[in-house]
């Protein structure tokens, strides 16, 4: 494909091009019931969530044409529930002078003057395909109207920084307002860059954010500073880390340091270790806001970039997870569903089970979009799980290993493959004989919750429309369930 293809916008859709694209599509067996996914084409990260003007709103990459990286619009939806999305249409779209290459990733923040204010980047490239990028404003009025602001905020990356320059996250601190932004060192390792601003309109570089990250990765994209509890959170995305025995297995990594909070003036952070948001395959990207009460939300793509999956041939990838609210409980990070999402539950099914070296399939608890909560008490077995998705040849597996003290969730045999460069099993090291395992599993994917937020596993998958089984089993020993499920519509 050359670089006009992928560049093309909308207005220049051939005619009924899009028409046939939604109706490959609609006949996908893998579409979704309760996560925001595209109509068409590509979805990648989360944008410029925010509660503003009584709802939510939610913005997301998009690429209309196909399952590929290239000219990307802002697409927009709002709810009042986090829960029961309304499609809003185009929010951003491309293809002015500073963002004639697609309008990137970037955030959203409610002003004073009663307005949304939409930052981004705007991607550009010239004729001979170096990049230059812009950081770009947007404005949404209270009619729901979006009027870009004609020249950038930001036209060029600072001295010592490479091109690779984006994502701008604004919030508001001591009466003035600052952004993070990804950027990348003239030495090819990533960083967070720190700006401020009195106006939103003029923006002033301040420094680097001091970390004790000075070689960890080529570039970090998507950062997002918040506080919580008495902490400094920053969220981002290093790309090019090593993998490592049971991390940084995936392709790039998106995860955070807590620390003290930081004093935007003087951008020093003093914080832990790098941890990963999510220990599954499909997770990045990820952008918090506030919800009206003062909750910590977070939504991520569930996708990685440069990997290919088995909707790209019905001409769409990737989605969006499901919002987890955020704690901070003795300096750990905690991640739990939101409340909200009991509005999807409608019948209950329960079963408990002691099962002895063996697999017992399941009667009434079945399905392809439902929650399952299940308590595990190990009592001997060498390996305890549920099997979800089963079908004939298929299943997914969720266990706990006994020996290796992993718990495990192998997608090895779920349905249509993965290009499985980075592996088909991601492991999560916990030391226990009892754990409450909490699963949301839609048309294809599962996000696991584990003992009510300490770790979150997510993946894509694939299974037929009839592998829709569920069976607890063990192996070397007896082990206990107790199982409640919620079917969702
Ligand atoms: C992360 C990212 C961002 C960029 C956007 C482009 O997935 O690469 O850094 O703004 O996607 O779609």
């Amino acid at each position: 494909m050359t670089n006009s293809d992928k560049y093309r916008l909308l207005s220049d859709a051939a005619p009924g091009e899009l028409e046939n694209l939604a109706r490959r599509v609609n006949a996908s067996p893998w579409r979704q019931h309760y996560h925001i996914q595209p109509n068409t084409g590509l979805l990648n990260d989360p944008n410029g969530f925010v509660y503003y003007n009584g709802q939510y709103h939610l913005f997301y990459q998009w690429h209309p044409f196909g399952p590929i990286h290239g000219m990307k619009y802002w697409y927009h939806v709002t709810s009042n529930d986090l829960v029961h999305w309304e499609d809003m249409g185009i929010g951003i779209e491309p293809g002015g002078q500073f963002d004639s290459h697609g309008a990137y990733s970037g955030s959203a923040l409610a002003a004073e003057d009663g307005k949304l204010y939409l930052f981004y980047t705007g991607n550009t490239r010239d004729k001979d395909w170096v990049r230059h990028p812009y950081q770009c404003l947007a404005v949404l009025d209270q009619r729901g109207h979006i009027t870009k602001q004609e020249a950038p905020i930001i036209d060029a990356p600072p001295p010592g920084y490479t091109a690779h320059f984006r994502d701008p996250k604004v919030w508001n601190a001591a009466g003035c307002h600052y952004a993070v932004l990804g950027a990348q060192r003239l030495n090819q390792t990533g960083c967070v860059l720190v700006y401020r601003s009195d106006d939103l309109h003029t923006w002033s570089f301040i420094g680097e954010l001091e970390t004790s990250l000075a070689d960890f990765g080529y570039m970090w994209e998507c950062p997002d500073y918040f506080e919580l509890g008495e902490k400094g959170v920053l969220l981002f995305c290093p790309q090019g880390l090593p993998a490592e025995e049971d991390r940084f297995e995936n392709i790039h990594q998106a995860g955070f340091l807590i620390g003290e909070p930081i004093n935007p003036e003087k951008p020093h952070f003093q914080h832990g270790s790098f941890m990963e948001l999510d220990r599954g395959f499909d997770f990045y990207a990820a952008q918090t806001t506030l919800s009206p009460d003062g909750k910590r939300i977070l939504i991520g793509w569930m996708g990685l970039p440069d990997t290919t999956y088995p909707t790209d041939v019905h001409g769409w990838a990737h989605c969006l997870t499901l919002p987890r609210e955020l704690i901070i409980q003795d300096d750990k990070l905690l991640q739990r569903p939101v409340k909200e999402l009991e509005l999807l539950r409608k019948e209950k099914y329960t079963a408990s089970h002691t099962v002895q070296d063996a697999k017992i399939q399941l009667e009434e608890i079945n399905g392809s979009s439902y929650e399952l909560i299940c308590e595990l008490c190990m009592e001997g077995a060498k390996k305890a799980g549920i099997a979800f998705r089963t079908g004939d040849t298929e299943e997914t597996l969720l266990y706990y290993d006994a020996d290796s003290k992993y718990l495990v969730l192998d997608r090895t045999q779920s349905g249509a493959a993965m290009k499985n460069d980075n592996g088909s099993i991601r492991r999560y090291a916990l030391d226990a004989k009892k754990m409450e395992l909490r699963l949301f599993v839609d048309q294809s994917s599962v996000e696991i919750f584990i003992n009510d937020g300490e770790a979150v596993m997510t993946a894509r998958i694939f299974p037929a429309k009839d592998s829709n089984g569920v069976a607890f089993f063990t192996e070397g020993g007896k082990a206990t369930f107790d199982a409640l499920q919620w079917k969702f519509n």
